[in-house]
């Protein structure tokens, strides 16, 4: 009798290579997107012709490949060519002008930064991408609290693609109109996956991740379902991550719907974003909002203020909605009370994902 054939041993792991539920890892093949690949591509071709490129904004929900697709573009052109510089850069926390430069010094390989100002590093970095050509990913460019390097990258730099990513489309009607009009940016909207090419993406995860055969289907298939709900890859990277550690702590050589249910259930803290990457000031703005939940906007400012927040109604305004959209935290409006419209903030739920 094979009782014990089901434990896993204390050595043993049903990881082959957790590294590939990360989301940054960086799948080889990006699937589904191939259009979109193409036009990135389509708007980077007159480089190669040493002319100017097109530049592009990226829209799209979260989680949908917006990121992969282009980090994908990027890599092709390394492999294709020496005469692009490619630059990725993430404005989530590089989001003023002068961290920008920095960040591009440093992809360029240019160390001596100390001591020396915006102005003059970009000098730096305009003699070196203008020896060449540049193809510029900014993402999550709506965390941008400054403009001005898009100017100047848009006038001084001469063969480049400008691509700025973001989640939001309404973040192109607010941009500037100056920065529009010099920009004259092509649009390009993800669209949402539908269930089976999530299923594809997240098979593909599975693989690399998980020895063979340890999934079983049912599984595998409610994984599926839930990131299908959320319509945000990561979903599915998380479930099967926390389903894998819950079997491994059974010992178990399978994962079953058991465990899918309590990945589930860990959904709960899962945010888009760590927490310990938000800035301070929102940081402590999230800590309100835990501290006093279920409270109008305008209440919660005043408690703000009380503490000693610097902020202005307008900026704690724009970090709610910020924290929102990247589901820190959720906001309700309430249509016509005694006040009128008012928001009431409260601290994040995944509700939908922890009900069976
Ligand atoms: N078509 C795809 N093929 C393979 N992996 C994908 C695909 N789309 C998304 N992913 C994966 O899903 C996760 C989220 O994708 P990402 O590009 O970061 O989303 P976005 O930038 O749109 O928020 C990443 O781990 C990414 O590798
Ligand atoms: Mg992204």
């Amino acid at each position: 009798m094979a009782l014990f054939k089901d434990i896993l041993g204390a050595e043993e792991t049903l990881f082959k290579n957790p590294v590939a539920l990360d989301p940054d890892f960086m799948p080889k093949e990006i699937p589904y997107r191939e259009n979109e690949q193409h036009y990135i591509a389509d708007c980077i071709k007159p480089l190669f012709k040493k002319r100017n490129g097109r530049n592009l904004i990226v829209t799209g929900a979260p989680g949908i490949g917006k990121t992969a697709a282009c980090k994908h573009i990027l890599q092709d052109l390394e492999k294709e060519t020496d005469e692009i510089y490619t630059i990725y850069v993430n404005c989530w926390n590089k989001n003023t002008t002068y961290k920008i430069i920095l960040e591009l010094c440093e992809a360029l390989g240019y160390r001596f930064t100390q001591n020396k100002k915006t102005e003059e590093l970009f000098g730096i970095v305009k003699g070196m991408l203008n020896k060449k050509s540049a193809v510029l990913v900014f993402d999550e460019i709506d965390k941008m609290e400054e403009f001005d390097f898009l100017y100047t990258f848009v006038e001084e730099i001469y063969r480049k693609t400008v691509v700025m990513i973001t989640n939001y489309k309404e973040w192109i009607t607010d941009l500037d109109q100056r920065i529009k009009s010099r920009l004259i940016p092509d649009t390009l909207e993800f669209k949402p996956y539908k269930p089976g090419e999530i299923r594809g993406i997240l098979e593909q995860r599975m693989k690399a991740a998980f020895f063979d055969g340890i999934w079983q289907g049912e599984a595998f298939d409610i994984v599926v379902e839930k990131t299908a709900e959320t319509g945000d890859v990561r979903t599915g990277l998380f479930l099967m991550r926390e389903a894998g550690s819950a079997a491994e702590e059974e010992s178990k050589r399978s994962i079953t719907i058991e465990h899918v249910k309590k990945a589930t259930s860990r959904m709960q803290g899962f945010s888009i974003k760590k927490d310990s990457e938000l800035e301070e000031s929102t940081k402590e703005i999230l800590e309100l909002v835990k501290s006093n939940p279920d409270m109008r906007i305008g209440e919660l400012f005043k408690r703000y203020q009380k503490d000693g927040g610097a902020l202005t109604y307008k900026s704690f305004q724009r970090r709610i909605q910020k924290l929102a959209e990247n589901k820190f935290i959720s906001v309700k409006k309430l249509m016509g009370g005694k006040d009128g419209t008012t928001t009431i903030v409260k601290p994040f739920e995944h509700k939908k994902l922890t009900e069976f």
